[in-house]
């Protein structure tokens, strides 16, 4: 990510008058967007009841599009990315895993194949992505891998045991969450992490002054999310071999203390 890109607020009006110039093909949808977020907001102050109406009105559209793809091999490279990823970090087929906001499994089919039957749990807080999720199951063939596909409400993981996670992972999920949200699943991931476990979760990030774009998309500087683990117990770092992906947001890696 170039540093101008790291410093730019793109909640600022001088940020949205260039945008506009220099897109103005961009202009129209921007302005839907501006509508249905204020609508939505009106309709649910709560964050979680807000994004999973979000989700309902993209997933509605493609279920692609609503995990941020623009097109099915950008769907099809995204989750090899993370997959990939994993892999080189260690990822083995009889490892458990959490996949936090696993969305329509655009990775998970993936992690799903490779790892042992039942080893795979994919947790959303929409039910219609979840519904896209079990499409993309049959597409694969992948029934017998019994795969854990769960709606959740929150993230403090109060129906998951202890101890019990090889892998959790969050990809894209906190860059679409507000702190509180990320506060409460860095409270709660130590408990269900396996001895030598990690969490693995991608952020947009600034290094500039932090800001939203709508309640839809959350740009944070590292020290506040590795400050926020840590706070909570947690040992974090910023995950720079992540940073050579071609890919937007970057990643931090949280574990218990040895
Ligand atoms: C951009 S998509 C990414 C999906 C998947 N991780 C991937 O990379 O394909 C974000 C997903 O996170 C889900 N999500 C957003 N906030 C969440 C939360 N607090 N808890 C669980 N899921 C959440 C959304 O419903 C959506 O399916």
């Amino acid at each position: 990510m170039s540093a101008k890109t790291l410093i730019k607020n793109r909640a600022s009006l001088s940020h949205k008058v260039r945008y506009a110039i220099n897109h103005p093909d961009r202009i129209a949808p921007y302005l839907k967007r501006t509508a249905r977020d204020g609508w939505l907001r009106l309709k649910h102050p709560d964050h979680i009841a807000y994004y999973r109406a979000v989700m309902a009105s993209d997933a509605g559209r493609s279920p692609e599009a609503a995990v941020g793809s623009r097109s099915h091999e950008r769907w099809l490279a995204l989750g090899e990315m993370q997959f990939g990823y994993l892999k080189e970090h260690g990822l083995r087929p009889e490892m458990r895993m959490l996949d936090i906001g696993c969305g329509n499994l655009r990775a998970g089919w993936r992690f799903i194949g490779y790892l042992d039957s039942g080893n795979y749990y994919g947790i959303d807080i929409s039910p219609d992505i979840l519904v896209s999720a079990k499409k993309t199951l049959v597409t694969y063939e992948l029934q017998d891998k019994l795969p854990h596909l769960t709606v959740t409400q929150d993230l403090t993981f109060d129906f998951l045991p202890d101890a019990h996670f090889d892998v959790v992972h969050a990809h894209s999920v906190f860059s679409h969450s507000p702190l509180s949200v990320i506060d409460q699943g860095l409270r709660h991931v130590g408990r269900i992490l396996a001895p030598g476990g990690f969490f693995d979760f991608t952020f947009d990030r600034t290094e500039g002054a932090e800001h939203q774009v709508l309640r839809e998309d959350f740009y944070y500087r590292t020290e506040t999310l590795l400050a926020l683990a840590r706070k909570h117990g947690l040992e974090a770092r910023f995950m720079e071999d992540w940073e050579t992906r071609p890919h937007g947001q970057s990643k931090i890696r949280v574990t218990n203390p040895a």
